[in-house]
Formats: structure tokens, C-alpha cells, sequence
């Protein structure tokens, strides 16, 4: 089986090397960029936006599967492309995707099938917004409605903060059109979760609860970020609470998107806040997220490629998803600047690793005398595993010393909070499979 992946961060990363352990013996080709993926897949340097040249790439390759990594080809209709172009595909098309790329109309989603989610309310015109931020109550999160690299969310404590933030998306076009409709939404607090979940269009299969860390600091301090570090599984995400999540938030979302003929294909994502009250959705993402997918992956039990084969046929209801036991941390390992400029071009070596380590290689080339480059913000992906949290986090840290390039920068935090509620509770209440 001839597989492309398209894509070619530390997500993308972590799905060919999961790939290529199938027992269908996949011959892999990439799209993009990447030093780590180039050893496994023969990797084509094609921009994500030019969709022609993907599926030409695809016609010429022979292409029999393609899994789609990044949102914003999923949300300008890539999917939608290959399939009439006769390529399958794992990943949502254009309609699905909106889940992702309208943060307006997944909220509107939410509320017409009564999936729990923070009040909201949104704007087009500055002036309404304005009208509304001078009332409103603070905190309050404002978010721009389309696509915005990450950058699109912020939480205005104060009402200068609301206006600038108005004024930078509305006004000054500073995300371009993906910030001329904003959403003001109810601000809530609670830990947060990140689920996985392969989807067929009909049927729903979780893959393990994650933890992000968004901030670029330790104690959750600075700007947000892609992800700076992953525990996987999330103590947080009980038995109790993925049974009402089931029930209440990933099995309507997945009826509801059919029943509007927006049949997801795919991984959806659904970012959750586990409020005093209950779980509520905080966003929806139309792909695996990134850096969750790198530490999911690394407990992975099973063939990879097979399940996401049976989501695109339709047939996850006969599946079962195996995980290896224990925890799995993974520490971004980021350039200097990061989020904000990041520095580029610094030469990158990295040591001998454990058994239980791998290094995903997030934005890293290699010259042509072999040297490893940074090429990013966020350029390693170092995850470690253990049979509990600690473990993990050691195995990550220990490994992560084991990497270098100038101004490297990475949190030494990653896990402290999960370390936390796993010794409070006496053990992990993580569902672990
Ligand atoms: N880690 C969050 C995301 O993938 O968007």
C-alpha cells in the first residue's frame, strides 16, 4: 500500500514512524520538509496551499491512502480534491472541517444540539463588539472565528486588552480574514483535556486523554503556544468523566455533524474544560492535535494504519483501539524567540537515546553534508515513557539534555500538575484505554 502523508511537522512525524510499523507494509511518501520523516518516507517539498500539485504528486506516486496532518488544508478542502481526484483519504473534507476553520459556526453547532459549551456571542461589526465589550463581564475570551496558526485566542482581564485585542483583529486585520468575525465567549476555568477520537462518520473511537501545556514558560506563565509539553493519559479524564463526555459531548458531535450532512472523516479533537459544573467543549479541532498525537502515538498499541483504513470505510464499530499501560511526557524543545520570532539555521545534535525515548523531529532539514538544522519555533518533540508520570517525566528530561542547538529553550514543568492530581488522588484515575 502506497501511503502519503501530507505534512511534515512533529505530528506528522509521529504518524509516519506509526505508520510504518503496519503489518500492511505501507510504502510512504511525505509532503514538506523533515529530516526525521525523509528516513521513512521519500518526502516531496510542495507548498500545503497549492492543492494541483498534491494531487498530481499523488497521481504520479500512485497514491493509495492519504492522511492529512495540518488544519488549513483540511479546512480550504484538500480532502475534497483528492477524493474526486480518486485518492482516498483520512481527514475531513472542506464542509467537516468547518468544525475547525468557523469557531462561529462550531458554536452554533454546539448550541443547536445542546452540547455543553461557554455562552458565547458574535460579531462582525467592531462597533457592536465594542458596544458589548464596555459591558461585558470579565475575563473574557475572544477568539477569532477562522484559522489564525494558533495565535487567534486570547483572554482580555481587562477592558484595554478587550479593545486592543477588538481593535488588532477587527481593525487592523492583524489574523487578515480569519479575524474580520469574532466570537466573545464566556470565560470558565477548570483542567483542561485533549481527546483524540477517530472518527468513520459515524461511530466514534478515543484514542487516550492528553494534557497540553500552552504557555511557553514554567508555572503557566508567558504567551501561548502550539504546545510546549503532553502528558498522555490526562489523570484528569476519569472513567466518570469519559462517560459523560461520551454521552453528552463526542456521540452528539458525531450524530449531529451526519445528521447535517457534515459526516466527520477523520481525527476529531475536542478541546475540553472540566469546569466545577461539568465538561464543556472549549474547541473543536478537525485533526490530531500537535503536540498530542506525538505522545498518544508513542503508548500506541496496535496498527496504526489499519484503523485509520477502517475509519475511512465506515467500519470503526467493529474496531478496538490497544494501548501500551503507563504514561507517555513529551517536551517541546523550542528555538529562542519562540512564539513570538523564532530564531532559525542552528546547527542541532542529538545523543543516544533510551529504549523507552523518541525524538520527533518538529522543524528540522538536513544539508547535504548531513547536518541537522532548525528550521522553526518548534523544533524537537522529545517524548519519554514510563509505567507512571514521574517516570515518564524523567525518561523526557533525561533524554531531552541529550539534545543541543544554540538558544534552546523548552518548559521543566511538563507533567507537575498531572504528577499532582495523581498524588492527591493516591492513584491515576486516567482511563487508560
Ligand atoms: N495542541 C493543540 C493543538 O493541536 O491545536
Amino acid at each position: 500500500m502506497r501511503v502519503l502523508i501530507v505534512g511534515s511537522g512533529g505530528r506528522e512525524h509521529a504518524l509516519a514512524k506509526a505508520i510504518a510499523k503496519s503489518a500492511l507494509h505501507p510504502v510512504l511518501f511525505g509532503i514538506g520538509v523533515n529530516a526525521g520523516m525523509s528516513g521513512l518516507a521519500e518526502m516531496q517539498d510542495i507548498k500545503l496551499s497549492d492543492h494541483q500539485a498534491i494531487l498530481s504528486y499523488a497521481w504520479d506516486k500512485e497514491i493509495d491512502f492519504a492522511v492529512i496532518g495540518p488544519d488549513q488544508p483540511l479546512v480550504d478542502g484538500l480532502v475534497d480534491l483528492l477524493e474526486t481526484g480518486g485518492i482516498r483519504c483520512f481527514g475531513p473534507n472542506k464542509r467537516a472541517s468547518r468544525v475547525e476553520g468557523s469557531k462561529a459556526w462550531a458554536k452554533a453547532f454546539m448550541q443547536r444540539h445542546h452540547i455543553p459549551t461557554p455562552a458565547y456571542r458574535v460579531f462582525s461589526d467592531v462597533n457592536e463588539a465594542m458596544e458589548y465589550g464596555a459591558i461585558c463581564p470579565l475575563p473574557i475570551v475572544i477568539k477569532a472565528d477562522g484559522l489564525a496558526l494558533g495565535k487567534g485566542v486570547v483572554i482580555a482581564e481587562d477592558r484595554s486588552t478587550l479593545f486592543s485585542t477588538l481593535t488588532g483583529m477587527m481593525v487592523d486585520h492583524i489574523h487578515g480574514k480569519s479575524g474580520e468575525t469574532i466570537v466573545m465567549e464566556q470565560f470558565v476555568t477548570g483542567p483542561e483535556v485533549s481527546l483524540l477520537v477517530l472518527c468513520d462518520g459515524e461511530h466514534a473511537l478515543p484514542l487516550l486523554s492528553a494534557m497540553d501545556h500552552k504557555r511557553a514558560w514554567d508555572g503557566d506563565q508567558g504567551p501561548n503556544t502550539g504546545g510546549m509539553g503532553v502528558v498522555a493519559p490526562n489523570p484528569y479524564y476519569t472513567q466518570e468523566v469519559a462517560d459523560f463526555c461520551m454521552q453528552n459531548i463526542v456521540l452528539p458531535t458525531i450524530r449531529g455533524l451526519k445528521e447535517e450532512g457534515s459526516s466527520f472523516v477523520g481525527c476529531l479533537f475536542f478541546g475540553l474544560m472540566i469546569t466545577p459544573d461539568a465538561p464543556t467543549v472549549i474547541e473543536y479541532n478537525c485533526r490530531f492535535g500537535d503536540p498530542e498525537a506525538e505522545a498518544v502515538l508513542a503508548l500506541l498499541d496496535d496498527d496504526l494504519l489499519d484503523l485509520l483504513l477502517s475509519a475511512r470505510e465506515g467500519t470503526l464499530d467493529t474496531r478496538h483501539v490497544r494501548f501500551h499501560p503507563g504514561y507517555a511526557v513529551s517536551v517541546t524543545v523550542a528555538s529562542r524567540g519562540y512564539p513570538v520570532c523564532s530564531e532559525i539555521g542552528k546547527q542541532i545534535t542529538i545523543g543516544k537515546m533510551a529504549d523507552n525515548v523518541e525524538v520527533l523531529y518538529a522543524a528540522v532539514a538536513q544539508t547535504v553534508n548531513g547536518e541537522l538544522i532548525s528550521t522553526g519555533g518548534r523544533v524537537l518533540h522529545v517524548v519519554g515513557r514510563g509505567s507512571g508520570i514521574q517516570e515518564a517525566r524523567e525518561a523526557a528530561y533525561e533524554a531531552v539534555k541529550q539534545t543541543h542547538f544554540t538558544g534552546m529553550h523548552y518548559r521543566t514543568d511538563i507533567g507537575f500538575r498531572a504528577l499532582k492530581r495523581e498524588e492527591s488522588d493516591g492513584s491515576s484515575g486516567a482511563v487508560v484505554s
